[in-house]
């Protein structure tokens, strides 16, 4: 996630830069599925995490959240009414009903690759169900604006769009974010419509998609204690998808896919 300011200074990513991102991106790809495997009951989120961390390791790559402007862990794992960047816990035990988000992030020869789902714990309420089905479609519809020529607003725009029969709040707060070298890099990529966002999409270009939908209001809360955890102001359910996207001549390749 990327917060809001100042003019923005994109790195276009060269023939050679763009097999390093599907480098990284297909690993990230990799430690998210593997990761996913292991939820289950009776799991804590930091075993999740460490099992993330030492997979990671083996395929010589790093954990970019280890560290990141002092975040604890290696990966982000964020329940229920947690919106994002949620810190694996010892103590943090799935049950039945729970919802995951999974965030996945390694650095692999310089270069970053950024993807996050939804898992859960069996049974779920069809408000969940629903909730993850409609977050994950609305990632897609995301993902379907990109194209040279289109702008960035028209991810969010889109987004918005499709999410609005359904009652939900797009979070504001976050957003999707350009990728490269850096973990976080322009643009900003918001998930609602903010006409403000006006740049054109090129070829070359690399961000990430990442919708985090509400089932109630959009409005998040941070956690005053440990400065990361997002949570959602109402207490309800949120959700959220993530791919890393490069921008094609003809429109885009998702670069997270296994
Ligand atoms: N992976 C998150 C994103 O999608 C960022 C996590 S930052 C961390 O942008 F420090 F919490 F890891
Ligand atoms: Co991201
Ligand atoms: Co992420």
């Amino acid at each position: 996630m990327y917060s809001y300011r100042r003019n923005s200074v994109i790195h276009y990513k060269s023939k050679y830069e763009i097999q390093r991102m599907k480098d990284a991106g297909k690993l990230a790809a990799e430690v998210l599925y593997e990761t996913g495997l292991r939820v289950k009951a009776g799991i804590s989120t930091l075993e999740l995490n460490d099992f993330a961390h030492q997979y990671t390791i083996q395929k010589g790559a790093e954990s970019a959240p280890l560290n990141y402007k002092g975040y604890p862990k290696s990966i982000c794992t964020s329940v229920n009414n947690v919106v994002c960047h949620g810190i694996p816990r010892k103590d943090e035990i799935l049950k039945e009903g729970d919802i995951i988000n999974i965030d996945i992030t390694v650095k692999y020869k310089g270069y970053h690759g950024d993807t996050s789902r939804m898992f859960f714990v069996p049974p779920i309420s069809e408000n969940a169900k629903r909730l993850i089905e409609v977050t994950e479609k609305a990632m897609w519809v995301g993902i379907q604006a990109v194209k040279p020529g289109n702008l960035i607003c028209d991810i969010g725009a889109a987004i918005e769009e499709f999410v609005k029969p359904y009652g939900y709040g797009i979070v504001r707060e976050l957003a999707g974010h350009g990728i490269g070298r850096n973990f976080h890099e322009d643009p900003i990529v918001p998930h609602y419509k903010n006409n403000e966002v006006k740049i054109k999409m090129k070829p070359g270009m690399t961000f990430t998609i990442e919708p985090m939908i509400n089932e109630g209001t959009y409005e998040v809360v941070f956690d005053e204690q440990d400065k990361w955890t997002v949570r959602t102001k109402d207490g309800k359910l949120s959700a959220q998808f993530e791919h890393t996207i490069l921008v094609t001549p003809d429109g885009y390749e998702v670069l997270t896919l296994l």
